[in-house]
């Protein structure tokens, strides 16, 4: 009988938070689906929260091979649906088809890329039809990030045509999924706004072709925010931070471009729609909005997952939107890893404190199988 190592977290009644290499029986596939050799899965902040997200990090020490953590006490309530349950980490991620049930035997050898969840695993069993195939001659690394961020960024100009904007803004726009963004629009010809806190992104940014990067940490950020915004007359943003007063900013620099824009006076505001959509939790503090509230009657501030949007385009559209992913895997939807690690160095102190940042340049790609 053969074995599978996987990652798991677990919370456990004490308190503790325990990130092991767990091991079980290999899964064998029913007649719809495969077995895929797992060799490469990336970290991205949406698995975090599963793998350390209630943990204190403060208190992070490793014993007998778990990394362990304490969960502080007010948010033990919270936990209860996974109190002592080893969870599979790993949202995404790509390998090559080693067994096949009957009716997926056309699959076997190929290279395929998941949203399966627990694929930081050796070996995972999923549907056929759940299988995304890649072009020939498409490695596993290359394809390991190919539906959470690219699906994601394809969704943000999807959402601008489908609610009737014209132009978009970014946050956090020098990560991964931002670079994606950044190419999607000069591609397709879309105007972007984009939001970094560096010097380096804003230059990262334009050497690959975008026309508008603001830099939130500059003294002038709102001038600059409000000009590109002017000019793109964008009025839909996608914020990753999710928290602090970005989303306020936005809205603000929105509506003072509306304005500019506007022939007549109303003391509502202006009557162009201006939505932030909050799709990240980078920043963890609440939402701050301008007490005066700047930016006018007529404006939201929502919630964005890839799930539902996916479910209301429809699969003929998500099809479509794959088929472009698999075709421009290395160009558009690269991604960039600084580390690639085994199963065992994912739980190394080391290499926690670096991808727990979730710092530009710093996204670790797992091989399970090394
Ligand atoms: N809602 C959804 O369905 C969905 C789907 C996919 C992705 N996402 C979200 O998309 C975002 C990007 O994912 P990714 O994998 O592309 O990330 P990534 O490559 O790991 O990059 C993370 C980026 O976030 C920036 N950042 C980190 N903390 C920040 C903070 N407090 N304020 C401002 N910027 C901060 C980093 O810039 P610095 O170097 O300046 O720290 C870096 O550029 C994540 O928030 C993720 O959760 C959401």
């Amino acid at each position: 009988m053969s074995s599978n190592k996987q990652i798991t977290s677990t919370v456990t009644d004490e308190g503790k938070l325990e990130i092991a290499i767990t091991e079980s029986e290999r899964p064998i596939p029913g007649d719809n689906e495969v077995l895929i050799q797992v060799e490469a899965t990336p970290i991205n902040p949406s698995d975090l929260g599963l793998l350390i997200g209630p943990g204190d990090i403060n208190t992070l020490k490793v014993e007998n091979s778990k990394i362990v953590m304490d969960v502080p006490d007010a948010i033990m309530g919270a936990m209860k649906p996974r109190l002592n349950k080893p969870m599979p980490v790993g949202n995404e991620g790509s390998g090559v088809v080693i067994e096949a049930g009957a009716n997926a035997q056309e699959l076997m050898g190929k290279v395929v890329s998941v949203v399966g969840g627990g694929m930081y695993s050796q070996y995972r069993c999923l549907p056929a039809a759940s299988c995304m195939v890649m072009n020939e001659g498409t490695e596993p690394r290359e394809c390991a990030s190919s539906f959470v961020n690219p699906l994601t960024a394809l969704g943000m100009v999807e959402t601008m045509k489908m609610e009737g904007h014209t132009a978009l803004v970014h946050s956090a726009a020098a990560s991964n999924l931002g670079q994606m963004l950044v190419k999607i629009c000069v591609n397709d010809g879309v105007q972007l706004v984009n939001i970094v806190r560096k010097q380096e992104h804003v230059d990262l940014l334009k050497s690959i072709g975008a026309q508008f990067v603001c830099n939130s940490s500059d003294d002038d950020f709102m001038e600059q925010l409000t000009l590109a915004i002017t000019e793109t007359k964008a009025t839909l943003a996608f914020d990753a931070t999710g928290g602090g007063e970005l989303a306020g900013k936005i809205l603000t620099c929105m509506e003072i471009a509306a304005r500019k824009n506007s022939t007549e006076y109303s003391p509502y505001g202006s009557t162009d729609h201006k939505q932030v959509y909050i799709y990240g939790g980078l920043n963890q503090s609440g939402i701050t909005l301008p007490n005066n509230r700047t930016f006018g009657m007529y404006w939201g501030i929502g919630g964005f997952l890839l799930t539902p949007f996916l479910g209301k385009v429809g699969f003929e559209k998500v099809g479509e939107l794959q088929a472009r992913v698999a075709n421009e895997i290395k160009t558009t939807f690269a991604s960039n890893y600084t580390q690639e690690v085994s199963l065992k160095e994912v739980l190394t102190l080391e290499s926690l404190m670096v991808y727990a940042k979730q710092a530009t340049g710093e996204k670790f790609l797992i091989n399970p199988s090394s």
